[in-house]
């Protein structure tokens, strides 16, 4: 019996070499207890909203495009903007971070922005519950696709996986994955004030 040895694709990698900065997330967000009322929930939209946009100036890159086909399906900056208002705040102003990135960094970004589609489902219901949101008052931005969100994350994952993808480009794509984290990061300890 021959026994072939794969090597982990770029959807496995991001996941499992990123996981310790997806776990900071949580203890980020436990720390600024973003449903305790609306007006820190507010706060949680801001840093969204910054966030959204950095990823979204990002979908003007042929290369990206080329790498993602469906982009235009994909992005919650307009979103939380709407849930912004909603909520009567005013729109956060702040230079863009991902200023200069570009493929395969990009991918990157995409895949933090797209991956916290899916622990979204949590967050939204936690809007839902405790602070009387909905999909279309305030929650915009954490509400699913409306193919829903594991549709949409399973062609995202055929993007990651796609042959095309050069193998040597992965090691940049999780660098750019890792960007994308701490830019959140700082985004929520601005925003919570958090030490
Ligand atoms: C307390 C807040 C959060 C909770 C409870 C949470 C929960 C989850 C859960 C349960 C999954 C796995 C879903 C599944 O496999 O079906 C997931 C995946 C993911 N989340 Fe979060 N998450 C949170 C915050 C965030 C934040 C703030 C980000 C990034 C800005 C993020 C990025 C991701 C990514 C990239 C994945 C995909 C992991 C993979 O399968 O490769 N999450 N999250």
């Amino acid at each position: 019996m021959t026994t072939t040895i794969t090597a982990p694709g770029l959807a496995q990698r991001l996941k499992t070499e990123t996981a310790e900065q997806h776990a900071r997330m949580h203890r980020l967000m436990e720390q600024a207890r973003p449903f305790a009322s609306r007006e820190n929930y507010a706060r949680f939209v801001a840093a969204q909203y910054l966030f959204q946009r950095d990823v979204v100036h990002l979908f003007a890159d042929p290369a990206v495009k080329a790498a993602v086909p469906d982009l235009d399906q994909r992005g919650r900056d307009d979103a939380s903007l709407a849930d912004l208002a909603d909520l009567g705040a005013s729109a956060p102003q702040g230079s863009i971070a991902s200023e200069g990135v570009a493929m395969p960094e990009a991918l990157g970004w995409l895949y933090v922005s797209e991956g916290s589609t899916l622990g979204a489902a949590f967050l939204f219901k936690e809007a839902q519950e405790q602070l009387g949101l909905t999909a279309e008052f305030g929650a915009r931005n954490l509400a699913a696709y409306p193919e829903g969100r594991a549709n949409a994350w399973r062609r995202f994952v055929a993007a990651l996986d796609n042959e095309h993808l050069d193998p040597a480009v992965h090691d940049a794509v999780i660098t750019g994955a890792s960007a994308a984290y701490d830019r959140f990061g700082v985004l929520l300890e601005e925003h919570f004030e958090l030490a």
